[in-house]
């Protein structure tokens, strides 16, 4: 029996085109472009309209990878969709993007794991394929952060943004795949902490959606070490190192902490791909969307060896090796 693994097909995304920038926050609360700046380089962040949902970013940003990809939409036989925004607390938003993409075979769900989401559904969708049971699957990091901002709270409200990205992963032997495809993956969770970054309403708890709520110092303090530690357990399953990957593409978080864990691990400053800037903390949506921009421009190419990483409430973390 030959081994299978999963080759990265094609990636797209989507951005809503409503634009928030620092100087447009700074006139609803106490804050300052230069803050915001300094102590994350975000400076602008995109908002959902009214009546646009996560499921609606998702399914163009699935519409973009599909086009990338050269695939039909029928093709595909397993949705793994992350978010912490659904459309509604049931049924899943995966399934809304199935049935806009016609797709009437396999199955859809979503993954819930904040921002660490997209690493855990290209995690999960790996094992799929591996297994042999699915052939084509599109995994998409979808939010609609703005819907469980606390907009009033100047400590969280600059952070978050809104968007879309996915890829589309196909099955194929090992010897077809030469050398490419998901090489490995490393995810964790540690629920002791999971007070530290969290939402304050849900159906179990308040009936309400609730707002995000942050510890953010303690976010900030651990967060480099979770993403240094995960990322040296892809280094240790493969071999590789900080030398031999060509991208860095982290969860855009905060620029401080992307910084910081490329310094700790001795990533090249070039390497890293940052798009934090433009869209704010999208949170499962901020991998997809950062490899779509590498890839549109001509960074990321065929071959290229890719680190994938995410850390977020829970806490999650997690990790990903990539040959593109
Ligand atoms: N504008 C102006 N001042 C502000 C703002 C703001 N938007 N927010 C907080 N402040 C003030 C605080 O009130 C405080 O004032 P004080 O000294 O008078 O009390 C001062 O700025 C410093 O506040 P700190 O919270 O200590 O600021 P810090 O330097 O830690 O930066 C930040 C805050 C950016 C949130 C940082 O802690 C951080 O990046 N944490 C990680 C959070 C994160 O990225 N979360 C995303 C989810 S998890 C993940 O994805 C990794």
């Amino acid at each position: 029996m030959s081994l299978i693994r999963s080759v990265v097909r094609g990636c797209g995304s989507y951005l809503p085109p409503d634009v928030l920038t620092n100087e447009d926050l700074a006139r609803q609360v106490d804050t300052s472009d230069d803050w915001i700046v300094q102590r994350t380089g975000i400076r602008q962040r995109h908002v959902a309209s009214a009546g646009e949902m996560t499921s609606d970013l998702a399914l163009a940003a699935a519409r973009a990878a599909l086009a990338d990809a050269g695939m039909a939409a029928d093709e595909i036989d397993l949705i793994v969709l992350a978010t912490s925004t659904p459309d509604n607390t049931f049924p899943a938003s995966a399934v809304s993007v199935q049935a806009g993409l016609g797709i009437t075979r396999g199955f859809a769900f979503d993954v819930q794991a904040v921002c660490s989401g997209f690493v855990y559904a290209l995690a999960v969708a790996d094992k799929f394929l591996v297994s042999g049971q699915h052939k084509k699957a599109l995994v998409i990091g979808a939010e609609t952060m703005s819907r469980i901002l606390d907009w009033t709270d100047r400590t969280t409200c600059v952070l978050f943004g809104d968007g879309a990205g996915a890829v589309v992963l196909e099955a194929v032997t090992e010897a077809d795949a030469a050398g490419r495809g998901v090489l490995t993956t490393h995810l964790r969770s540690d629920g002791r902490h999971k007070g530290k970054l969290f939402v304050d309403g849900g159906p179990s708890s308040t009936g309400t959606v609730g707002h995000l709520r942050m510890e953010g110092r303690e976010v900030f303090r651990h967060a480099v070490g979770m993403i240094t530690d995960v990322i040296r357990d892809a280094f240790a399953a493969t071999g590789e190192s900080a030398e031999s990957i060509d991208w860095f593409v982290p969860h855009q978080a905060n620029r401080r902490i992307i910084d910081a864990s490329a310094q700790k691990l001795g990533i090249a400053p070039e390497k890293v791909v940052v798009t934090v800037d433009g869209h704010g903390n999208t949170s499962a949506a901020s991998i997809p969307l950062a490899l779509a921009a590498a890839r549109a421009d001509g960074r990321i190419k065929r071959g290229d060896l890719v680190l994938l990483e995410a850390m977020g409430g829970g806490f999650t973390w997690g990790s990903a090796l990539v040959r593109w």
